[in-house]
């Protein structure tokens, strides 16, 4: 878990966030153990901004990964995860645990489950 939340706190220095000045940094771990991670990355045409949690989930599965099992969100102040990324680690990883921690290593666990409780997914387009 110690690693995870460094490698999401490392991913947050590379935060592509002129707009904001609100760096992100997420590391996600994959079905063998592997770690992605991604940051955010505004557009100047701000709707087009993505999130640091979808960059890494979005990245992982460019790379072939399928599975999830933890992830991992840093920021200045403990922010928790947006809700278009709420809907997107359920829909990619399910139910996994998710640690958040700020500037100063206070780490806060949740689970994707607690972040969107009662979740439209595919169970429902079938
Ligand atoms: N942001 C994330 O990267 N993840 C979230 O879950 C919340 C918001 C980013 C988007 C934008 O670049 C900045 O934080 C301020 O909203």
């Amino acid at each position: 878990m110690k690693k995870l939340i460094q490698a999401a706190r490392i991913a947050q220095k590379n935060a592509h966030a002129p707009y904001s000045n609100y760096k992100v940094g997420a590391a996600v771990v994959t079905e063998n153990n592997e770690i992605v991670v991604g940051c955010n990355v505004e557009s100047s045409s701000y709707g087009l901004t993505c999130c640091a949690e979808r960059t890494a989930l979005f990245s992982a599965i460019a790379q072939g990964h399928k599975h999830f099992t933890e992830l991992a969100v840093v920021t200045e102040n403990g922010g928790t995860p947006c809700g278009a990324c709420r809907q997107v680690i359920w829909d990619l990883c399910g139910n996994i645990p998710i640690y958040i921690s700020d500037k100063d290593g206070n780490i806060e666990k949740t689970t994707s489950k607690e972040l969107l409780p009662n979740a439209f997914d595919s169970e429902k387009l079938k």
